[in-house]
């Protein structure tokens, strides 16, 4: 059992390495490198397609997150009677747990909308009219929902780290 335990732990660390990894690639690399004048006629289809390539990355990774942190959750004892049981919840450890899937439950939906529904249509709309208002304002509701996405993505690692050594 300890070296499932291990195993979990190491995939749940690199799940949320490569998919954080990833928001913060697009957010400081690539989005600055569109912006780029040379490269203006190319800019959409470059977030179009880097757009679809990270949307099965991200979403693999939730799985997996899901996954172990449910391996993570049975590996540190509690059982599935636990998580029906009020005290737990009212615990140290279940208030962190408690407060970690809410955060998760909001990335799920929120990238759900952005990857999905927002982004796909911002990214059509800047292909056909891209000077157009609706294009902006298409381009500006995927990037507040690409930083809210960022922000939950931080509050959910703190979490994570807390769940493991306590509440500073
Ligand atoms: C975006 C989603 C998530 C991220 C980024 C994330 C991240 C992390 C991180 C960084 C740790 C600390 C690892 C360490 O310091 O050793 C951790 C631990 C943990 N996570 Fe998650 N997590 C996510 C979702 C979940 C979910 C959905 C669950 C439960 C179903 C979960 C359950 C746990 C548990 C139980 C631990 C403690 C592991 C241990 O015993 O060492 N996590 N998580």
């Amino acid at each position: 059992m300890r070296w499932l335990y291990f195993l979990s732990v190491w995939l749940h660390v690199l799940a949320a390495a490569i998919w954080v990894g990833g928001m913060i690639f697009v957010a400081l690399v690539v989005v600055p490198v569109i912006r780029r004048p040379e490269l203006q006629g190319a800019a959409a289809r470059l977030i179009h397609f880097t757009g679809v390539r990270f949307r099965w990355v991200g979403w693999a990774c939730f799985v997996l997150l899901l996954l172990t942190g449910l391996v993570n959750t049975l590996a540190r004892g509690i059982a599935w009677g636990d998580l029906l049981v009020a005290q737990f919840w009212a615990g140290p450890f279940g208030k962190l747990f408690a407060l970690k899937l809410v955060v998760f439950a909001l990335i799920l939906a929120s990238s759900a909308v952005h990857d999905f529904v927002i982004g796909p249509r911002a990214v059509a709309v800047w292909q056909e009219r891209p000077g157009s208002t609706e294009a902006t304002r298409l381009r500006r509701q995927a990037t507040h929902l690409g930083r809210l996405n960022l922000f939950l993505a931080l509050l959910v690692l703190a979490l994570g780290v807390m769940l493991v050594r306590g509440a500073p």
